[in-house]
């Protein structure tokens, strides 16, 4: 495998607002036409044999935008969905979502439970939607997951107290998938915004000016490159 390429790329989505301010549209406009950058990106991904492309579509901070843009936000992830899932699955790709369900709707959860099952054998390319999902709720989550297994089985508290950083990972919402190598932000701002807090331990960081609906198949091949030139230690001497 050729290290140059990495194994997981994650998206942080930023700028649609402003991508459809500038042309005098409602933000949601911006969301819909961003929908087609993910489609450029995993085509991008599949053809440079990247094997987990990851996207963050909604954090927990989002559900505090004006109702209308959270229900339009929700509407389109369904219709994405639904329209995409075919072609997903042709070019033999597992979809997943990852987020915190509680507040989702029942028809979103069906269409994700629906999308999931039909996809899970699929090789090429792990897909991951980042839904409803932030880095401390994941943590969080992950921490009660152990208190929970810990009183129905105190038998396994020693594994427990015993356990390694490997151990932990077992319990967040991303078991299973590798951390990301590369994760990149657009639209100039420069912050992770609760995203992979504990996953983004070594992962590469790299932010660019460009709006995610103008985030496309080259600007994509572009962050590769730049991803190749840097060298990677994980804390040691080379
Ligand atoms: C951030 O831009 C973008 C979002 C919060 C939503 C991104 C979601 C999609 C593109 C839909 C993806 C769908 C699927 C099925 C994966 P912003 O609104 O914060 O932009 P601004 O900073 O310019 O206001």
């Amino acid at each position: 495998m050729n290290n140059s390429i990495p194994v997981h790329v994650s998206l942080i989505m930023d700028g649609n607002g402003r991508w459809a301010k500038e042309r005098g549209k409602d933000r949601v406009f911006g969301h819909i036409e961003g929908v087609e950058s993910v489609r450029a990106c995993v085509e991008s991904a599949i053809e440079s044999g990247v094997k987990y492309l990851s996207v963050y579509a909604f954090s927990e901070e989002n559900w505090n935008r004006p109702q209308a843009e959270v229900d339009a936000l929700m509407g389109l992830m369904v219709k994405a969905m639904a329209a995409e899932m075919d072609k997903l699955d042709r070019n033999g790709v597992r979809f997943i979502v990852i987020g915190n369900r509680e507040r989702l709707a029942p028809e979103l959860v069906a269409t994700i439970d629906s999308c999931m099952a039909r996809t899970a054998s699929n090789e090429t390319l792990t897909l991951v939607v980042f839904l409803s999902y932030s880095g401390k709720w994941d943590i969080l989550q992950a921490a009660k997951k152990m208190i929970a297994e810990a009183c129905t089985c105190p038998e396994r508290l020693n594994d427990m107290m015993n356990m390694g950083v490997g151990g932990f990972d077992a319990y967040l919402a991303t078991a299973g998938i590798p951390d990301p190598d590369l994760i990149v932000r657009t639209s100039g701002e420069n912050r992770l915004s609760n995203y992979l807090l504990w996953q983004s331990a070594y992962s590469e960081f790299l932010f660019v000016d460009t709006l995610w609906p103008d985030f496309r198949k080259n600007e994509f091949r572009e962050a590769l490159e730049e991803y190749a030139k840097r060298e990677r230690r994980y804390g040691k001497v080379k």
